[in-house]
């Protein structure tokens, strides 16, 4: 059987990549700070930026495939802390890259629709990149490091990927510097009757994790290289997908008022329109990317199943 590793197991995407890749792969994954137990997944400990023990581990695994879901993409802490953010999201995958040519390794990277500024509504992987904050600029570099470095590689750009997390779940924070996705930091503040404002002006194509673990299953498996746009069907505003997180989880829609992002002072800049067209993805992986009501149903029916696994 081929060998996968995962590295950032304890993530959100990494999470639902391993439970859906035992049947194809065995698999390894690692975790930074918040240690996990997932199915058919061998687990161990790693930062990757301790460059002599991703060698080690590199090594002694041979995976046939790396799949990164770790990163450092608090948006405003990366603006701030800069030499961090290119430590994690470019030095350290450059080091994997390196390894996985030495050992013929194929290298999937997951980067981000904030490689684009947003003032087109409709992006196709060759659209011309043109980040505004420094996580985005991050990411691109290394893309384009990857794209050039002579192995076998895909980049899968995703976007305010959200879905049930164990680790999430527990409240634990990650060293990403996230601690929550939107969709759980927004169903917990309703169902406890918070009203929320909510920007009506920024427009994304939310990706269920679930279904950007299939995106990556299916590039796993294949030797197609390039970009890959892998993210939900449809194009949104976080406002009225607020909406629809309340509508579909029978909470009151009132809770939830449009405001401009002009109100929020934040550190780093936002691309406003920054929707991803499907259709490569689609041809090439025969995926289906799922929209917005879809993907709420779909996390709405695991809730009660996750709630009992004895895992959380
Ligand atoms: N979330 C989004 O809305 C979004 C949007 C666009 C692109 N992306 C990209 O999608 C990928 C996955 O995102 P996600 O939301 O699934 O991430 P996540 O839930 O925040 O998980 C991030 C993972 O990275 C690990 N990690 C952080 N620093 C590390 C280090 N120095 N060494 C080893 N592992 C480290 C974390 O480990 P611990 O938990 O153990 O600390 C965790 O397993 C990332 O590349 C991100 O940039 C995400």
């Amino acid at each position: 059987m081929k060998k996968l590793l995962i590295i950032g197991v304890s993530g959100l995407t990494g999470n639902k990549l391993a439970n859906i890749s035992s049947q194809k792969f065995k698999v390894y994954g690692s975790y930074n700070t918040r240690s996990v137990v997932i199915n058919n997944c061998e687990i161990f400990q790693l930062d990757k930026t301790d460059k002599e023990k991703i060698k080690y581990k590199i090594m002694e695994i041979k995976p046939n495939v790396i799949v990164d879901c770790s990163a450092l993409h608090n948006v405003d802490y990366c603006e701030t802390h800069q030499e961090e953010a290119w430590k994690v999201n470019v030095e350290a995958p450059m080091h994997i890259v390196t390894l996985c040519k030495d050992i013929n390794t194929r290298f999937i990277y997951i980067s981000t629709d904030y490689v684009f500024d947003g003032t087109d509504n409709n992006y196709n992987e060759e659209s011309k990149t043109n980040p505004l904050n420094y996580y985005g600029t991050s990411k691109l570099r290394a893309e384009e490091r990857i794209s050039n470095a002579g192995i076998s590689y895909a980049i899968a750009r995703t976007s305010l990927v959200f879905g049930w997390n164990p680790s999430e779940l527990k409240g634990l924070k990650s060293s990403s510097g996230k601690t929550m996705n939107f969709v759980i930091w927004a169903l917990n503040k309703l169902r406890e009757g918070e009203s929320l404002r909510i920007v009506d002006d920024q427009y994304s194509t939310p990706t269920l994790a679930d279904n950007l673990a299939e995106f990556l299953l299916s590039l796993a498996n294949s030797n197609q290289d390039g970009i890959f746009h892998t993210v939900g069907s449809e194009c949104i505003n976080r406002y009225d997908f607020t909406l629809k997180i309340a509508e579909i989880f029978n909470i009151k829609r009132e809770l939830v008022t449009p405001v401009s992002s002009s109100l929020f002072k934040q550190v780093a800049k936002r691309p406003m329109r920054c929707c991803l067209d499907v259709s490569k993805t689609r041809q090439t992986l025969k995926v289906k990317s799922l929209n917005v009501e879809e993907s709420l149903l779909k996390m709405k029916e695991q809730e009660e199943e996750l709630k009992n696994s004895p895992i959380i």
